[in-house]
């Protein structure tokens, strides 16, 4: 986790994401303070989703004392009309085998299993899972 955490998280890495294009950054604050993130990233996916565009929902962070609360449901409902105005046609993610609250949280937004990838977290290769969700029908 600390491998992966020096990897991927510094006041650098994350402003160079906010700016990036490809990506879409949403926040949820409550009095001034960060309670929840969701990050976007438009590009190629996964082949088992046979999708035209899709959107990447590849972050989705609530403070755990906010758990629970529909804080998780509001960024879902945000990112996921981003990404259809942005022209896709499907949001997916990949989420890890072993974090059921997060598996229960995406079935109940309308989530569906359409394969695995796998994610290396420092030097531990883990199991993903890939959910979708359909924004709009192939034409
Ligand atoms: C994933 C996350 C954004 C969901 O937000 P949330 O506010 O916790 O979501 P909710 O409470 O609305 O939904 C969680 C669902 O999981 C289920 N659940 C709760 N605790 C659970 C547990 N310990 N084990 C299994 N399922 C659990 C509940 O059934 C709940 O559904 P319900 O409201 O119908 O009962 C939030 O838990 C989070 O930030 N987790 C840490 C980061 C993370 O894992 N991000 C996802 C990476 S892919």
């Amino acid at each position: 986790m600390n491998l992966h955490c020096a990897a991927h998280y510094s006041e650098t890495l994350q402003c160079r994401e906010i700016l990036d294009p490809a990506m879409q950054t949403l926040v949820c604050q409550e009095s001034g303070q960060l309670i929840g993130f969701a990050q976007l990233r438009s590009g190629p996916g996964p082949e088992c989703l046979c999708a035209q565009q899709p959107a990447e929902l590849q972050r989705l962070y609530v403070s755990k004392a906010w758990h629970g609360r529909g804080v998780a449901q509001d960024l879902i409902a945000a990112a996921t009309a981003l990404a259809g105005a942005s022209g896709a046609d499907q949001i997916w993610l990949g989420v890890w085998e072993r974090n059921p609250r997060a598996i229960a949280f995406y079935r109940k937004c309308g989530f569906a299993d359409v394969g695995e990838q796998t994610f290396k977290l420092g030097t531990d290769l883990q199991r993903d899972i890939v959910m979708r969700r359909l924004i709009r029908e192939r034409a």
